[in-house]
């Protein structure tokens, strides 16, 4: 039986439409996969519609079954689970899903937001956290208003600041002194500026270009700081000097100061304000209440170090060198009170949820994050990039929070942990009119986190793996189908960025953090910034689904790289791991601007669906030159289908498709041979492709373009 997912009637505009809808705001219409951090989460939808067109018979209308309620039977395996997108959504259809990953910070948010949840514990233990240690944190955010009444913090806002090279001068790196604007700077030009002479905080508007202080009656340009790209010019002796040289001096990251705050009044208004004698006395309090505890063993702080890296080295290089130097002392006190209280929860299944919860706050609390201001969530968290980049200007809420704040404990449990209890309790789908319609029965929260050692697996039960998949210890033969969203060929690797999380997480024993863990790198990680190596790596991943997939089984995952090396790359590992490609279906990726494909001038917004079999042996070996005609003619008509729908494909997306198209002409070709004909056709794509772009044909200048940017451009 040809299923739906093999043949050509597969409606991947259809889940392109869901997808970008589902997309702008992915963590509301699934949060269970939300609950924590991590990288190129997929679309649920996607993999919904993946599962079922690849059960479903080619005629089955997967618009119709997508709403449906299903009971399938079978096994799904995905080796590269990341947030569980594939774990979860083949739980709904009555599938039984195992799932692996490498990284423990993967691994436990998986394992919590799908495992045994108690609601009426977690409400209970919520409120016990709140009265006790949320009370205490709270107390070391107490300030006072304009008016000298009591009031909360919000945020605080510091800079960071480096001695001159020349006089050694203190110099604030304010790269401008406007601190806070509204995300709509356009239509609110309402700003708050500081004043560098005197630390004064006043109002003023975005256009202004000269200002003078109301109290030191200063006068400056608010739009020109100190810092500028790399360099920082000195009040004392005007020297222009490299901030890295003035960092590189110390062995210690830059110090900051603290200049403003923003405050929640008893009335409910928020206001700005310098920062006071009592808010230096309170942060000194803190600080001191910090050593205190230190010294008596009372708290834990992480002690792992930075290991060198693509994306730690930037933070390495302002001497950032353990994951502790990430916060100031008042986040280490508020958040280590924080994580032994959650520590003491008697129910290790509440407590564990808490631990994933609080790992989530880490990210908007700590001095890499930095204020996007009014009008928007207001704390950019600090994985804005894919490197660790150190903020001059960074920002310190109230780790437990005020029902104003964001990125904080008690807002991120309603709109983490009590959004995943709820759509646990009745998942949903989005149609096309953004109307949710309920499609599975309730998750049933048993899950098992090892794989069980003779193989035998219950119908509809989740088993979770932490380890490498280039070995699975399941029997031959055993899994119907492989879903995965392998890692791309590029430089980012999630280990380091986890290592963040790790650092907190495996403080205390818990869950996938049995053991101490000092980093979550694996020489094993599929990742590598060197094609070859990255092939064959995930290469013996696909040898290992290989191995375990039933004969008629399929492994299909999602996939994009703009630059043929990562078309080769791919090549190699499919046809070397015994797999032929059937079909690719190209379908909407994550958002419609995501930073780090925002930087192309040409975006890539799609993902490419790769079908593969097992290699049949009795098909005849290839080592032709494909026809590029036809290539062509089939990649344009896939175009126009998404086209036709109202998405725009950009040239660089219809580049990814003449790939995929590439890569299922290459019947039971050998690696070698797949990544020569792959080689072989590189000149002649890009002369087709650049001859398309002279004279495009009438599809690219059609259809309606989806790329308005949102508020705030989304991760990747
Ligand atoms: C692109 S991410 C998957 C994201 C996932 N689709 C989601 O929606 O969250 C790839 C994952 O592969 C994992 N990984 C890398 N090498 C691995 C290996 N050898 N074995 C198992 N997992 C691995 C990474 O830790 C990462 O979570
Ligand atoms: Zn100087
Ligand atoms: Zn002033």
């Amino acid at each position: 039986m040809q299923r739906l997912i093999e043949s050509d009637n597969f409606p991947f505009e259809f889940l392109s439409v869901i997808g970008e809808r589902e997309s702008w705001r992915k963590e509301i219409h699934r949060p269970i996969y939300h609950l924590h951090k991590w990288w190129a989460k997929r679309l649920g939808s996607t993999f919904r519609g993946i599962l079922l067109s690849s059960l479903l018979p080619s005629n089955a209308n997967l618009e119709r079954e997508f709403y449906k309620r299903h009971d399938l039977s079978g096994t799904v395996l995905d080796p590269f689970m990341g947030s569980g997108t594939t774990i979860g959504e083949a739980h709904k259809l009555g599938l039984t899903a195992l799932g692996r990953d490498i990284n423990p910070v993967a691994c436990e948010a998986v394992r919590v937001s799908l495992g045994k949840l108690d609601r009426s514990h977690i409400q209970r233990e919520f409120a016990r956290l709140e009265a006790s240690v949320g009370h205490r944190i709270n107390e070391l955010y107490r300030t006072t208003d304009s008016a000298g009444l009591p009031a909360d913090t919000l945020y605080i806002f510091w800079v960071k600041q480096v001695p001159c090279t020349t006089c050694a001068e203190t110099v604030d790196l304010f790269p401008t002194y406007v601190f806070a604007k509204n995300a709509y700077v356009g239509r609110k030009p309402a700003v708050h500026i500081v004043c560098p002479a005197c630390s004064h905080v006043f109002a003023g508007q975005y256009t202004d270009a000269a200002v003078a202080c109301p109290a030191c009656h200063h006068g400056f340009d608010p739009h020109i700081g100190r810092a500028a790209g790399v360099s920082a010019r000195c009040s004392a002796c005007t020297n222009t000097f490299k901030i890295i040289d003035a960092v590189r001096n110390h062995a210690q990251p830059p110090s900051h100061r603290m200049y403003a705050k923003l405050v929640l009044r008893a009335d409910g208004e928020k206001e700005y304000l310098p920062i006071s004698d009592d808010d230096l006395r309170s942060y000194d309090a803190a600080r001191a209440s910090l050593a205190a505890e230190d010294m008596a063993d009372s708290i834990r702080l992480p002690v792992t170090r930075l290991l060198d890296g693509y994306n730690t080295r930037q933070a390495l290089n302002y001497n950032y060198s353990s994951w502790r130097d990430f916060f100031n002392d008042r986040q280490l006190l508020a958040l280590a009170w924080l994580q032994r209280e959650i520590a003491s929860i008697a129910d290790p299944a509440t407590r564990d949820a808490f631990m994933t919860l609080f790992s989530g706050v880490l990210e908007f609390n700590n001095l890499f994050t930095s204020y996007k201001g009014e009008g928007t969530g207001a704390v950019r968290h600090m994985f804005a990039h894919h490197i660790l980049k150190p903020e001059r200007m960074p920002i310190e809420g109230n780790p437990w929070g005020t029902p104003r704040s964001s990125g904080a404990f008690s807002t991120l449990y309603r709109s983490r942990l009590v959004k995943a209890l709820d759509y646990r309790l009745a998942p949903r789908e989005l149609d096309e009119d953004l109307t949710r319609q309920a499609s599975s029965p309730p998750f049933s929260g048993v899950l098992r986190d090892r794989w069980p050692v003779d193989g035998r697996l219950e119908q509809r039960g989740i088993y979770l793996s932490c380890a490498s998949s280039d070995s699975l210890q399941l029997p031959s033969h055993s899994v119907d189908l492989v879903v995965t969203d392998p890692p791309f060929f590029d430089n980012v690797h999630y280990s380091e960025l986890a290592d963040f999380f790790a650092a907190w997480q495996s403080l205390y024993p818990h869950g996938f953090f049995s053991r101490p863990t000092e980093t979550t790198r694996d020489p094993r990680e599929v990742q590598d910034a060197d094609a070859d190596a990255f092939s064959a790596k995930l290469q013996q991943v696909f040898a290992e689904c290989e191995r375990v997939l039933k004969n008629d089984g399929l492994l299909v995952f999602s996939y994009h790289h703009s630059r043929p090396e990562g078309w080769e790359a791919l090549a190699g590992a499919i046809y070397g791991a015994g797999f032929s490609v059937v079909n690719a279906h190209p379908v909407k990726s994550e958002m419609s601007v995501a930073v780090p494909k925002l930087q192309a001038k040409e975006p890539i917004q799609l993902d490419i669906i790769l079908v593969c079999a097992k290699k049949r042996t009795d098909a005849s070996s290839t080592s032709y030159a494909p026809d590029l005609g036809d290539l062509f003619a089939r990649a344009t008509a896939k175009a126009h289908r998404l086209e036709a729908v109202g998405l725009r494909v950009s040239h660089n997306d219809f580049r990814i498709i003449v790939y995929s198209e590439l890569l299922r002409r290459l019947g039971s070709a050998s690696a070698a041979d797949a990544i020569a004909i792959l080689q072989r056709s590189r000149d002649g794509i890009d002369a087709s492709l650049k001859a398309r772009l002279i004279t495009p044909p009438e599809s690219s200048t059609r259809g309606a373009s989806s790329a308005e940017a949102p508020l705030e451009p989304m991760l990747f």
